[in-house]
Protein backbone atom coordinates (compact mmCIF):
# COMPACT_ATOMS: atom_id res chain seq x y z
CA UNK A 1 0.00 0.00 0.00
CA UNK A 2 2.41 2.31 1.15
CA UNK A 3 5.03 1.89 -1.84
CA UNK A 4 1.66 2.37 -4.26
CA UNK A 5 1.29 5.39 -3.01
CA UNK A 6 4.80 6.51 -3.69
CA UNK A 7 4.81 5.10 -6.74
CA UNK A 8 1.49 7.16 -6.98
CA UNK A 9 3.39 10.68 -5.86
CA UNK A 10 6.49 10.16 -7.51
CA UNK A 11 4.16 10.40 -11.44
CA UNK A 12 2.09 12.74 -10.08
CA UNK A 13 5.31 14.80 -9.17
CA UNK A 14 6.70 14.25 -12.70
CA UNK A 15 3.98 14.48 -14.95
CA UNK A 16 0.98 16.33 -13.07
CA UNK A 17 -1.70 14.75 -14.69
CA UNK A 18 -3.72 13.97 -11.51
CA UNK A 19 -4.34 17.43 -10.94
CA UNK A 20 -4.61 18.47 -14.67
CA UNK A 21 -7.44 16.15 -14.29
CA UNK A 22 -8.45 17.18 -11.24
CA UNK A 23 -8.80 21.11 -12.68
CA UNK A 24 -10.60 19.55 -15.16
CA UNK A 25 -13.30 17.83 -13.37
CA UNK A 26 -13.45 20.79 -10.92
CA UNK A 27 -14.03 23.57 -13.43
CA UNK A 28 -17.17 25.28 -12.74
CA UNK A 29 -19.34 25.62 -14.88
CA UNK A 30 -22.78 27.65 -15.12
CA UNK A 31 -25.51 25.98 -13.42
CA UNK A 32 -28.60 24.80 -15.52
CA UNK A 33 -26.55 23.60 -18.36
CA UNK A 34 -29.44 20.58 -18.25
CA UNK A 35 -30.14 17.81 -20.86
CA UNK A 36 -30.18 19.83 -23.69
CA UNK A 37 -26.00 19.83 -23.41
CA UNK A 38 -25.31 16.35 -22.86
CA UNK A 39 -25.50 15.79 -27.16
CA UNK A 40 -21.50 16.77 -27.52
CA UNK A 41 -20.10 14.30 -25.11
CA UNK A 42 -22.49 11.09 -26.27
CA UNK A 43 -20.78 12.11 -29.77
CA UNK A 44 -17.72 11.69 -27.92
CA UNK A 45 -18.61 8.57 -26.41
CA UNK A 46 -19.66 7.37 -29.37
CA UNK A 47 -16.23 8.08 -31.36
CA UNK A 48 -14.44 6.23 -28.64
CA UNK A 49 -16.58 3.01 -29.30
CA UNK A 50 -15.85 3.24 -32.71
CA UNK A 51 -12.41 3.48 -32.23
CA UNK A 52 -12.28 0.17 -30.04
CA UNK A 53 -14.71 -1.33 -32.13
CA UNK A 54 -12.89 -0.50 -35.42
CA UNK A 55 -9.54 -1.32 -34.46
CA UNK A 56 -10.67 -5.07 -33.48
CA UNK A 57 -12.54 -4.93 -36.64
CA UNK A 58 -9.31 -4.07 -38.50
CA UNK A 59 -7.54 -7.11 -36.94
CA UNK A 60 -9.83 -9.05 -38.95
CA UNK A 61 -10.49 -6.95 -42.25
CA UNK A 62 -8.27 -7.83 -45.47
CA UNK A 63 -8.28 -4.50 -47.20
CA UNK A 64 -7.54 -5.76 -51.10
CA UNK A 65 -10.08 -6.14 -53.78
CA UNK A 66 -10.21 -9.84 -53.77
CA UNK A 67 -10.51 -10.98 -50.04
CA UNK A 68 -12.28 -7.85 -48.72
CA UNK A 69 -15.45 -9.55 -48.94
CA UNK A 70 -15.05 -12.60 -47.70
CA UNK A 71 -13.38 -11.72 -44.44
CA UNK A 72 -15.96 -9.66 -43.58
CA UNK A 73 -18.25 -13.00 -44.34
CA UNK A 74 -15.44 -14.51 -42.11
CA UNK A 75 -16.01 -11.48 -39.54
CA UNK A 76 -20.08 -11.33 -39.69
CA UNK A 77 -20.40 -15.35 -39.64
CA UNK A 78 -17.50 -17.25 -37.99
CA UNK A 79 -15.22 -14.84 -35.65
CA UNK A 80 -16.57 -15.05 -32.51
CA UNK A 81 -18.66 -12.21 -31.45
CA UNK A 82 -17.92 -10.57 -34.99
CA UNK A 83 -21.13 -10.37 -36.12
CA UNK A 84 -21.96 -8.15 -32.82
CA UNK A 85 -19.09 -6.17 -33.41
CA UNK A 86 -19.63 -5.23 -36.96
CA UNK A 87 -23.10 -4.57 -35.55
CA UNK A 88 -21.66 -2.11 -32.93
CA UNK A 89 -19.54 -0.76 -35.18
CA UNK A 90 -22.28 0.69 -37.55
CA UNK A 91 -25.09 1.51 -35.45
CA UNK A 92 -22.17 3.44 -33.65
CA UNK A 93 -21.82 5.01 -36.40
CA UNK A 94 -25.39 6.08 -37.10
CA UNK A 95 -25.47 6.79 -33.62
CA UNK A 96 -22.68 9.29 -33.94
CA UNK A 97 -24.06 10.78 -36.93
CA UNK A 98 -27.39 11.21 -35.06
CA UNK A 99 -26.06 12.95 -31.85
CA UNK A 100 -23.18 14.92 -34.48
CA UNK A 101 -26.78 16.51 -36.04
CA UNK A 102 -28.79 16.92 -32.59
CA UNK A 103 -25.35 18.28 -31.03
CA UNK A 104 -25.40 20.90 -34.05
CA UNK A 105 -28.82 22.09 -33.75
CA UNK A 106 -28.40 22.53 -29.98
CA UNK A 107 -25.70 24.61 -29.94
CA UNK A 108 -27.91 26.79 -33.10
CA UNK A 109 -30.73 27.08 -31.14
CA UNK A 110 -28.93 28.36 -28.15
CA UNK A 111 -26.37 30.40 -30.46
CA UNK A 112 -23.70 29.08 -28.33
CA UNK A 113 -21.36 29.79 -31.22
CA UNK A 114 -21.83 33.45 -30.55
CA UNK A 115 -18.64 35.40 -29.07
CA UNK A 116 -16.30 34.44 -28.27
CA UNK A 117 -16.81 30.60 -29.21
CA UNK A 118 -17.04 31.05 -33.13
CA UNK A 119 -13.81 28.83 -33.88
CA UNK A 120 -15.14 26.21 -31.47
CA UNK A 121 -18.14 26.15 -34.06
CA UNK A 122 -15.62 26.22 -36.86
CA UNK A 123 -13.59 23.15 -36.30
CA UNK A 124 -17.09 21.83 -34.60
CA UNK A 125 -18.27 22.04 -38.57
CA UNK A 126 -14.86 20.42 -39.50
CA UNK A 127 -15.86 17.51 -37.40
CA UNK A 128 -19.15 17.11 -38.60
CA UNK A 129 -17.55 17.10 -42.29
CA UNK A 130 -15.14 14.18 -40.68
CA UNK A 131 -17.81 11.79 -39.46
CA UNK A 132 -19.41 12.03 -42.65
CA UNK A 133 -16.56 11.14 -44.36
CA UNK A 134 -16.03 8.15 -42.18
CA UNK A 135 -19.53 6.95 -42.84
CA UNK A 136 -18.87 7.46 -46.93
CA UNK A 137 -15.52 6.00 -47.26
CA UNK A 138 -16.49 2.91 -44.37
CA UNK A 139 -19.33 1.76 -46.39
CA UNK A 140 -17.20 1.41 -49.42
CA UNK A 141 -14.88 -1.27 -47.49
CA UNK A 142 -17.99 -3.36 -47.21
CA UNK A 143 -16.84 -3.64 -50.98
CA UNK A 144 -20.55 -5.20 -51.69
CA UNK A 145 -22.76 -3.66 -54.46
CA UNK A 146 -24.44 -1.21 -52.19
CA UNK A 147 -21.01 -0.33 -51.07
CA UNK A 148 -19.12 0.35 -54.20
CA UNK A 149 -22.23 1.73 -56.17
CA UNK A 150 -22.35 4.82 -53.82
CA UNK A 151 -18.87 5.16 -54.52
CA UNK A 152 -18.95 5.22 -58.05
CA UNK A 153 -21.98 7.64 -57.54
CA UNK A 154 -19.92 9.89 -55.68
CA UNK A 155 -16.99 9.97 -57.75
CA UNK A 156 -19.34 10.62 -60.71
CA UNK A 157 -20.65 13.87 -58.82
CA UNK A 158 -16.81 14.72 -58.11
CA UNK A 159 -15.53 14.75 -61.62
CA UNK A 160 -18.04 17.25 -62.54
CA UNK A 161 -16.57 19.84 -60.77
CA UNK A 162 -14.85 22.20 -63.42
CA UNK A 163 -10.92 22.04 -63.48
CA UNK A 164 -10.36 20.31 -60.57
CA UNK A 165 -13.38 17.40 -60.72
CA UNK A 166 -11.05 14.84 -62.75
CA UNK A 167 -7.73 15.20 -60.52
CA UNK A 168 -9.73 15.05 -57.48
CA UNK A 169 -12.14 12.05 -58.28
CA UNK A 170 -8.75 10.17 -58.88
CA UNK A 171 -7.47 10.91 -55.87
CA UNK A 172 -10.46 9.90 -54.43
CA UNK A 173 -10.91 6.69 -56.33
CA UNK A 174 -7.02 6.13 -56.71
CA UNK A 175 -7.06 5.87 -60.56
CA UNK A 176 -9.60 6.19 -63.09
CA UNK A 177 -12.50 4.33 -62.02
CA UNK A 178 -13.18 1.73 -58.68
CA UNK A 179 -11.36 -1.08 -58.23
CA UNK A 180 -8.62 -2.84 -55.92
CA UNK A 181 -6.92 0.55 -55.92
CA UNK A 182 -9.78 2.31 -54.70
CA UNK A 183 -10.50 -0.43 -51.77
CA UNK A 184 -6.72 0.63 -50.61
CA UNK A 185 -7.49 3.97 -50.61
CA UNK A 186 -10.35 4.26 -48.96
CA UNK A 187 -8.87 2.08 -45.68
CA UNK A 188 -6.12 4.14 -45.44
CA UNK A 189 -8.72 7.02 -45.52
CA UNK A 190 -10.54 5.43 -43.17
CA UNK A 191 -8.10 4.20 -40.84
CA UNK A 192 -5.60 6.61 -41.19
CA UNK A 193 -6.06 10.22 -42.39
CA UNK A 194 -9.98 10.96 -41.62
CA UNK A 195 -9.10 9.66 -37.93
CA UNK A 196 -6.18 11.21 -37.90
CA UNK A 197 -7.59 14.78 -38.11
CA UNK A 198 -10.47 13.98 -36.16
CA UNK A 199 -8.19 13.33 -33.49
CA UNK A 200 -6.48 16.54 -33.86
CA UNK A 201 -9.58 18.16 -34.23
CA UNK A 202 -11.47 17.01 -31.23
CA UNK A 203 -9.07 17.51 -28.86
CA UNK A 204 -9.14 20.97 -30.21
CA UNK A 205 -12.41 21.49 -30.18
CA UNK A 206 -12.75 20.25 -26.19
CA UNK A 207 -9.80 22.53 -25.58
CA UNK A 208 -11.53 25.64 -26.70
CA UNK A 209 -14.99 24.25 -25.25
CA UNK A 210 -12.38 24.10 -21.84
CA UNK A 211 -11.04 27.48 -22.28
CA UNK A 212 -14.10 29.33 -22.63
CA UNK A 213 -16.02 27.64 -20.31
CA UNK A 214 -19.38 25.64 -21.35
CA UNK A 215 -21.60 28.60 -22.81
CA UNK A 216 -24.82 29.43 -20.40
CA UNK A 217 -28.12 28.26 -20.75
CA UNK A 218 -29.64 31.60 -22.83
CA UNK A 219 -32.10 33.79 -21.11
CA UNK A 220 -33.93 36.57 -23.56
CA UNK A 221 -33.20 39.75 -22.80
CA UNK A 222 -29.30 38.95 -22.03
CA UNK A 223 -27.55 40.06 -24.98
CA UNK A 224 -23.89 39.07 -25.86
CA UNK A 225 -21.96 42.25 -25.76
CA UNK A 226 -18.42 41.85 -27.10
CA UNK A 227 -16.65 44.10 -24.80
CA UNK A 228 -18.27 43.09 -21.77
CA UNK A 229 -19.01 39.24 -21.97
CA UNK A 230 -15.91 37.72 -20.51
CA UNK A 231 -15.74 39.91 -17.77
CA UNK A 232 -19.45 39.41 -17.40
CA UNK A 233 -19.17 35.40 -17.50
CA UNK A 234 -15.97 35.19 -15.08
CA UNK A 235 -18.14 36.83 -12.79
CA UNK A 236 -21.48 34.85 -13.24
CA UNK A 237 -18.98 31.74 -12.68
CA UNK A 238 -17.63 32.97 -9.78
CA UNK A 239 -21.28 33.50 -7.71
CA UNK A 240 -22.72 30.81 -9.38
CA UNK A 241 -20.86 28.08 -10.65
CA UNK A 242 -20.86 25.20 -10.08
CA UNK A 243 -17.86 22.18 -10.28
CA UNK A 244 -18.60 20.39 -13.55
CA UNK A 245 -17.80 17.28 -11.74
CA UNK A 246 -20.47 15.80 -10.42
CA UNK A 247 -23.25 18.63 -11.05
CA UNK A 248 -23.05 18.42 -14.57
CA UNK A 249 -20.53 15.65 -15.54
CA UNK A 250 -23.48 13.02 -14.40
CA UNK A 251 -25.51 13.82 -17.13
CA UNK A 252 -23.16 13.18 -19.56
CA UNK A 253 -22.68 9.88 -18.08
CA UNK A 254 -25.71 9.15 -18.10
CA UNK A 255 -26.58 10.00 -21.34
CA UNK A 256 -23.87 8.41 -22.68
CA UNK A 257 -24.19 5.30 -20.90
CA UNK A 258 -27.61 5.05 -22.54
CA UNK A 259 -26.91 5.77 -25.70
CA UNK A 260 -23.93 2.86 -25.80
CA UNK A 261 -26.52 0.68 -24.56
CA UNK A 262 -29.12 1.58 -27.06
CA UNK A 263 -26.18 0.94 -29.37
CA UNK A 264 -25.02 -2.60 -27.91
CA UNK A 265 -28.68 -3.13 -27.95
CA UNK A 266 -29.57 -2.89 -31.07
CA UNK A 267 -26.18 -4.27 -32.36
CA UNK A 268 -27.09 -7.97 -30.95
CA UNK A 269 -31.15 -7.54 -32.01
CA UNK A 270 -30.52 -6.78 -35.65
CA UNK A 271 -26.83 -7.25 -36.19
CA UNK A 272 -24.66 -5.42 -38.86
CA UNK A 273 -26.05 -4.79 -42.62
CA UNK A 274 -26.22 -7.62 -44.27
CA UNK A 275 -23.96 -7.94 -46.95
CA UNK A 276 -25.19 -7.50 -50.42
CA UNK A 277 -23.18 -9.86 -53.28
CA UNK A 278 -19.38 -8.61 -54.22
CA UNK A 279 -19.32 -5.78 -56.67
CA UNK A 280 -19.63 -6.38 -60.56
CA UNK A 281 -20.37 -2.71 -62.17
CA UNK A 282 -22.48 -4.56 -64.64
CA UNK A 283 -24.56 -6.55 -62.53
CA UNK A 284 -26.36 -4.70 -59.82
CA UNK A 285 -29.01 -7.18 -58.20
CA UNK A 286 -30.22 -5.98 -54.61
CA UNK A 287 -31.38 -2.35 -53.95
CA UNK A 288 -28.07 -0.75 -53.69
CA UNK A 289 -28.93 1.87 -51.41
CA UNK A 290 -26.56 4.09 -49.40
CA UNK A 291 -26.31 3.80 -45.92
CA UNK A 292 -29.25 5.65 -44.03
CA UNK A 293 -27.34 9.14 -43.84
CA UNK A 294 -26.51 9.16 -47.33
CA UNK A 295 -30.03 9.15 -48.27
CA UNK A 296 -30.75 12.67 -48.06
CA UNK A 297 -27.94 13.40 -50.41
CA UNK A 298 -28.98 11.05 -52.78
CA UNK A 299 -31.99 12.34 -53.03
CA UNK A 300 -31.47 15.59 -53.50
CA UNK A 301 -29.37 15.15 -56.15
CA UNK A 302 -32.27 12.85 -57.99
CA UNK A 303 -34.68 14.73 -57.19
CA UNK A 304 -32.91 18.18 -59.08
CA UNK A 305 -33.92 18.31 -62.50
CA UNK A 306 -30.65 17.27 -64.68
CA UNK A 307 -29.89 20.49 -66.39
CA UNK A 308 -28.77 22.45 -62.82
CA UNK A 309 -27.82 18.88 -61.23
CA UNK A 310 -24.23 19.58 -62.33
CA UNK A 311 -23.90 22.79 -61.23
CA UNK A 312 -26.32 21.84 -57.69
CA UNK A 313 -23.89 18.91 -57.13
CA UNK A 314 -20.64 21.23 -56.96
CA UNK A 315 -22.69 24.27 -55.37
CA UNK A 316 -24.71 22.99 -53.21
CA UNK A 317 -22.40 21.42 -50.70
CA UNK A 318 -20.13 23.95 -51.38
CA UNK A 319 -22.86 26.52 -50.26
CA UNK A 320 -23.60 24.82 -47.25
CA UNK A 321 -20.32 24.02 -45.90
CA UNK A 322 -19.47 28.07 -46.76
CA UNK A 323 -22.53 29.00 -44.88
CA UNK A 324 -22.05 26.97 -41.86
CA UNK A 325 -18.28 28.62 -41.56
CA UNK A 326 -19.46 31.90 -41.76
CA UNK A 327 -22.03 32.00 -39.77
CA UNK A 328 -20.64 32.90 -36.62
CA UNK A 329 -19.02 35.80 -38.14
CA UNK A 330 -22.70 36.99 -39.42
CA UNK A 331 -23.92 37.17 -35.92
CA UNK A 332 -22.07 36.45 -32.86
CA UNK A 333 -23.27 39.15 -30.42
CA UNK A 334 -26.78 40.11 -29.49
CA UNK A 335 -29.78 38.06 -28.32
CA UNK A 336 -29.10 33.83 -27.67
CA UNK A 337 -32.47 32.62 -26.71
CA UNK A 338 -34.56 31.04 -29.21
CA UNK A 339 -37.28 32.93 -27.73
CA UNK A 340 -35.88 36.10 -29.59
CA UNK A 341 -34.70 34.51 -32.85
CA UNK A 342 -37.80 33.14 -34.24
CA UNK A 343 -36.12 32.90 -37.81
CA UNK A 344 -33.59 30.99 -36.47
CA UNK A 345 -35.98 28.69 -34.91
CA UNK A 346 -37.74 28.76 -38.13
CA UNK A 347 -35.14 28.03 -40.27
CA UNK A 348 -33.79 25.54 -38.13
CA UNK A 349 -37.16 23.70 -38.53
CA UNK A 350 -37.12 24.30 -42.73
CA UNK A 351 -33.88 22.75 -42.33
CA UNK A 352 -34.80 19.61 -40.99
CA UNK A 353 -38.29 19.12 -42.41
CA UNK A 354 -36.34 19.21 -45.81
CA UNK A 355 -34.10 16.36 -44.85
CA UNK A 356 -36.35 14.33 -43.52
CA UNK A 357 -38.48 14.37 -46.47
CA UNK A 358 -35.31 14.11 -48.59
CA UNK A 359 -34.86 11.18 -46.55
CA UNK A 360 -38.36 9.66 -47.14
CA UNK A 361 -37.77 10.17 -50.26
CA UNK A 362 -34.30 8.18 -50.76
CA UNK A 363 -36.46 5.09 -49.27
CA UNK A 364 -37.77 4.98 -52.32
CA UNK A 365 -34.28 5.43 -54.12
CA UNK A 366 -35.44 7.76 -56.47
CA UNK A 367 -32.43 8.12 -58.45
CA UNK A 368 -33.17 5.36 -59.00
CA UNK A 369 -31.84 2.59 -61.11
CA UNK A 370 -34.94 0.29 -60.10
CA UNK A 371 -33.46 -2.82 -58.97
CA UNK A 372 -36.54 -4.49 -59.15
CA UNK A 373 -37.54 -4.52 -62.27
CA UNK A 374 -38.78 -7.76 -63.85
CA UNK A 375 -36.92 -8.95 -67.29
CA UNK A 376 -38.92 -7.77 -70.04
CA UNK A 377 -42.16 -9.12 -71.11
CA UNK A 378 -41.89 -11.70 -74.32
CA UNK A 379 -44.73 -9.28 -75.99
CA UNK A 380 -41.78 -6.24 -76.10
CA UNK A 381 -39.50 -8.66 -77.97
CA UNK A 382 -40.60 -7.89 -81.80
CA UNK A 383 -38.69 -10.65 -83.32
CA UNK A 384 -38.17 -14.28 -83.10
CA UNK A 385 -34.30 -13.92 -83.99
CA UNK A 386 -32.32 -15.46 -81.39
CA UNK A 387 -30.30 -13.10 -81.49
CA UNK A 388 -32.65 -10.10 -80.79
CA UNK A 389 -34.24 -12.23 -78.57
CA UNK A 390 -30.65 -13.03 -76.02
CA UNK A 391 -30.38 -9.16 -76.54
CA UNK A 392 -33.38 -8.71 -74.73
CA UNK A 393 -32.32 -11.40 -71.84
CA UNK A 394 -28.95 -9.50 -71.69
CA UNK A 395 -30.93 -5.79 -71.24
CA UNK A 396 -32.19 -6.89 -67.87
CA UNK A 397 -29.21 -9.23 -66.98
CA UNK A 398 -26.56 -6.64 -67.88
CA UNK A 399 -28.99 -4.18 -65.82
CA UNK A 400 -29.88 -1.71 -68.65
CA UNK A 401 -33.36 -2.28 -67.15
CA UNK A 402 -32.83 -0.40 -64.07
CA UNK A 403 -31.91 2.72 -65.69
CA UNK A 404 -33.96 2.69 -69.04
CA UNK A 405 -37.63 1.94 -69.77
CA UNK A 406 -38.76 -0.34 -72.10
CA UNK A 407 -42.52 0.28 -73.07
CA UNK A 408 -43.35 1.33 -69.41
CA UNK A 409 -41.35 -1.07 -67.77
CA UNK A 410 -37.67 -0.60 -65.98
CA UNK A 411 -36.22 2.78 -64.08
CA UNK A 412 -36.45 6.45 -64.86
CA UNK A 413 -32.77 6.64 -64.81
CA UNK A 414 -31.53 7.32 -68.43
CA UNK A 415 -33.56 7.85 -71.37
CA UNK A 416 -36.78 5.44 -72.34
CA UNK A 417 -35.64 3.10 -74.94
CA UNK A 418 -38.55 1.95 -76.42
CA UNK A 419 -38.00 3.92 -79.80
CA UNK A 420 -34.36 4.02 -79.64
CA UNK A 421 -33.42 3.00 -83.17
CA UNK A 422 -35.29 6.12 -84.66
CA UNK A 423 -32.88 8.60 -82.52
CA UNK A 424 -29.33 6.51 -82.75
CA UNK A 425 -27.96 4.31 -86.00
CA UNK A 426 -26.46 0.73 -84.78
CA UNK A 427 -22.59 2.59 -85.01
CA UNK A 428 -23.92 5.24 -82.62
CA UNK A 429 -25.86 2.74 -80.09
CA UNK A 430 -22.35 0.78 -79.94
CA UNK A 431 -20.89 3.58 -79.13
CA UNK A 432 -22.73 4.67 -76.83
CA UNK A 433 -23.17 1.27 -75.13
CA UNK A 434 -19.17 0.91 -75.06
CA UNK A 435 -18.72 4.88 -73.67
CA UNK A 436 -21.27 4.67 -71.22
CA UNK A 437 -22.11 8.53 -70.87
CA UNK A 438 -23.39 11.11 -68.15
CA UNK A 439 -24.86 8.46 -65.56
CA UNK A 440 -24.55 5.54 -67.57
CA UNK A 441 -21.88 2.96 -67.35
CA UNK A 442 -19.46 2.31 -69.82
CA UNK A 443 -19.64 -1.32 -71.05
CA UNK A 444 -16.58 -1.98 -72.95
CA UNK A 445 -14.65 -3.85 -71.42
CA UNK A 446 -17.98 -5.69 -69.42
CA UNK A 447 -19.22 -7.26 -72.12
CA UNK A 448 -18.18 -9.57 -74.38
CA UNK A 449 -18.16 -8.70 -78.22
CA UNK A 450 -21.51 -10.77 -78.58
CA UNK A 451 -23.32 -9.77 -75.72
CA UNK A 452 -22.31 -6.36 -77.30
CA UNK A 453 -24.05 -7.37 -80.45
CA UNK A 454 -27.03 -8.86 -79.38
CA UNK A 455 -27.97 -5.72 -77.52
CA UNK A 456 -27.53 -3.48 -80.18
CA UNK A 457 -29.53 -5.68 -82.40
CA UNK A 458 -32.29 -5.66 -79.90
CA UNK A 459 -31.70 -2.35 -79.63
CA UNK A 460 -32.52 -2.04 -83.19
CA UNK A 461 -35.87 -3.28 -82.94
CA UNK A 462 -37.31 -0.41 -81.02
CA UNK A 463 -38.43 1.83 -83.38
C1 LIG B 1 -26.92 3.50 -64.10
C2 LIG B 1 -27.95 3.69 -65.03
C3 LIG B 1 -27.76 3.15 -66.45
C4 LIG B 1 -27.51 1.86 -66.82
C5 LIG B 1 -27.29 0.66 -65.91
C6 LIG B 1 -27.51 1.86 -68.24
N1 LIG B 1 -27.74 3.10 -68.73
FE1 LIG B 1 -27.93 3.65 -70.67
N2 LIG B 1 -28.06 5.58 -70.14
C7 LIG B 1 -28.15 6.05 -68.86
C8 LIG B 1 -28.21 7.49 -68.88
C9 LIG B 1 -28.29 8.39 -67.67
C10 LIG B 1 -28.16 7.87 -70.23
C11 LIG B 1 -28.16 9.28 -70.79
C12 LIG B 1 -26.69 9.63 -70.95
C13 LIG B 1 -26.44 10.99 -71.54
O1 LIG B 1 -27.39 11.72 -71.74
O2 LIG B 1 -25.26 11.25 -71.77
C14 LIG B 1 -28.08 6.65 -71.00
C15 LIG B 1 -28.08 6.60 -72.37
C16 LIG B 1 -28.21 5.44 -73.12
C17 LIG B 1 -28.42 5.36 -74.54
C18 LIG B 1 -28.57 6.56 -75.45
C19 LIG B 1 -30.04 6.92 -75.48
C20 LIG B 1 -30.37 8.14 -76.26
O3 LIG B 1 -31.55 8.31 -76.50
O4 LIG B 1 -29.47 8.93 -76.55
C21 LIG B 1 -28.51 4.04 -74.88
C22 LIG B 1 -28.71 3.45 -76.26
C23 LIG B 1 -28.32 3.29 -73.66
N3 LIG B 1 -28.16 4.16 -72.63
C24 LIG B 1 -28.34 1.89 -73.61
C25 LIG B 1 -28.04 1.18 -72.46
C26 LIG B 1 -27.86 -0.24 -72.42
C27 LIG B 1 -28.01 -1.17 -73.62
C28 LIG B 1 -27.54 -0.57 -71.15
C29 LIG B 1 -27.19 -1.96 -70.61
C30 LIG B 1 -26.08 -2.61 -71.22
C31 LIG B 1 -27.56 0.65 -70.37
N4 LIG B 1 -27.85 1.68 -71.21
C32 LIG B 1 -27.32 0.71 -69.01
C33 LIG B 1 -28.14 5.29 -67.69
C34 LIG B 1 -27.90 3.92 -67.65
Amino acid sequence: MHTIRKILRWLEDRTGLGELAMRVAKHPVPPGSKWAYVFGSATLFCLILQVITGVALALMYQPSSSTAYQSLQFITERARFGRVLRGIHYFGASGMIVMVGIHMIRVYITAAYKYPREVTWISGVFLFILTIAMGFTGQLLRWDSNGVWSSVVAAEQLGRIPLIGRPAARLLLGGDTIGGHSLSRFFSYHVFIVPAFIFLLVGLHVYFVLHHGISEPPKAGRPVVRDKYRQWYKEMLKEKGVPFWPYAAWRDLLFGALTICVILGLAVLFGPPGLTEPPDPSLVHTTPKPDWYMLAIFALFALMPPRIESYMIVLGPLATVIFLLCMPFFSNKGERSPLRRPWAVFGTICVVVFVFGLFLTGMHSPWSPKFKAMPLPASTIRSSDSVVVRGASLFYRKACLYCHKIEGQGGDTGPDLSAVARRLTADELKLRLVNGGRNMPAYGGLMTNDELKALVEFLQTRK
